[in-house]
């Protein structure tokens, strides 16, 4: 079966614009979450608290932050590495905020700076402490189907990977296919394992690119096994600029339409969304990836 209610997790003004060569205006990027928000989207990854220098068109973490008018009811997770990028999201009131692991070891040097081991040392303090501070933290896996260094990665490493992360106080765990190369059958395989090593399937959520065509497949695979919170960026925006062939997210666009369609809950509304797509294209002057955009404006 499927569920009645799927809770959408909007990555595109984090995941969506990290790759982008040219830096976007901070007055860009608060009227995208705003109009996302409009659009009915309640829980907006608005940015990441990294070093600078490692993705500079996030460097203005601080002003965006300052300049957010939050809708109630809307949250506003953050991407947070270490210790500093803690402090920084304490600073400017965050209260959500995500880690990002690695399930090979070349990605975590590539991405982190450390390596497969080095990297929990480097989490634990950051859960520890934001859970003193009351905040809620989801972890990322990245890597979990395949690495361009690395090629296929076993569902069991993805597994123990999770399994720590969330055993440190994370409270949901995203699975994420980096570079887009997963088909249905791995989905199951790495949920399975994720779920037997102990971590519910309630918690898991999943964080699909569209690279080879199989995000939506992929997703449905997920939905089947009880998943309920998916990661899409809209327009269909997106790549990581430390993984080698990294395209773009799962459009939340193709993600609203097939689940409007098979009569699943988001609380999206499809029109007003296309519009904020298409006006953020505009901006970054070319088309939007997702299918449904271009299909609904052309
Ligand atoms: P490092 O160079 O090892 O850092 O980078 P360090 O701990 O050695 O510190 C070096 C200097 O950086 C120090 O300054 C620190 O204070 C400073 P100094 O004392 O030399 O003057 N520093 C910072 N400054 C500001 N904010 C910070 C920070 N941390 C240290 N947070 C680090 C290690 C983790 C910081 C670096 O590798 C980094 O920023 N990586 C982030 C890469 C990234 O953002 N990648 C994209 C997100 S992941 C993704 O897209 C995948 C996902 O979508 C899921 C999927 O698709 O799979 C989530
Ligand atoms: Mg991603």
């Amino acid at each position: 079966g499927l569920p009645e209610r799927v809770t959408i997790w909007e990555v595109g003004a984090r995941d969506g614009l990290q790759n982008e060569s040219t830096v976007v205006p901070v007055d860009v990027k608060l009227e995208f979450l705003s109009r996302l928000a409009d659009a009915g989207l309640g829980v907006l990854e608005a940015t990441s608290f990294v070093h600078p220098k490692w993705v500079p068109q996030l460097a203005d973490a601080e002003e965006l932050l300052a300049g957010l008018t939050k809708v109630d009811g809307v949250s506003y997770p953050v991407l947070v590495p270490n210790e500093r990028g803690l402090d920084r999201a304490l600073a400017a009131g965050v209260r959500h905020i995500a880690i990002f692991g690695s399930a090979t070891e070349t990605f975590a040097k590539r991405n982190l700076n450390r390596t497969l081991d080095e990297q929990f040392a480097m989490f634990e303090p950051v859960v520890t402490r934001a859970r003193a501070e009351g905040l809620d933290v989801r972890a990322y896996v990245s890597m979990c189907f395949g690495d361009p260094w690395e090629g296929p990665v076993a569902a069991d490493q993805v597994a123990a990977v999770g399994k720590r992360l969330v055993d440190m106080g994370s409270s949901q765990l995203s699975l994420g296919d980096t570079i887009g190369v997963a088909t249905p059958g791995q989905v199951e395989s790495v949920i399975a394992a994720t779920a037997a090593a102990g971590v519910p399937v309630d918690d898991i959520a999943v964080h699909f690119h569209d690279t080879y065509g199989q995000a939506l497949s992929n997703t449905l695979a997920a939905l089947r096994l009880g998943v309920t919170t998916v990661d899409s960026s809209a327009g269909g925006l997106g790549g990581c600029p430390y993984a080698e062939s990294a395209t773009g997210n799962l459009a939340t666009e193709d993600l609203v339409w097939m689940l409007d369609g098979l009569g699943v809950r988001t609380g999206v509304d499809l029109d007003r969304l296309a519009d904020t797509s298409a006006w953020m294209a505009e901006r970054l002057g070319r088309p939007a990836p997702s299918r449904v955009v271009r299909a609904l404006r052309g």
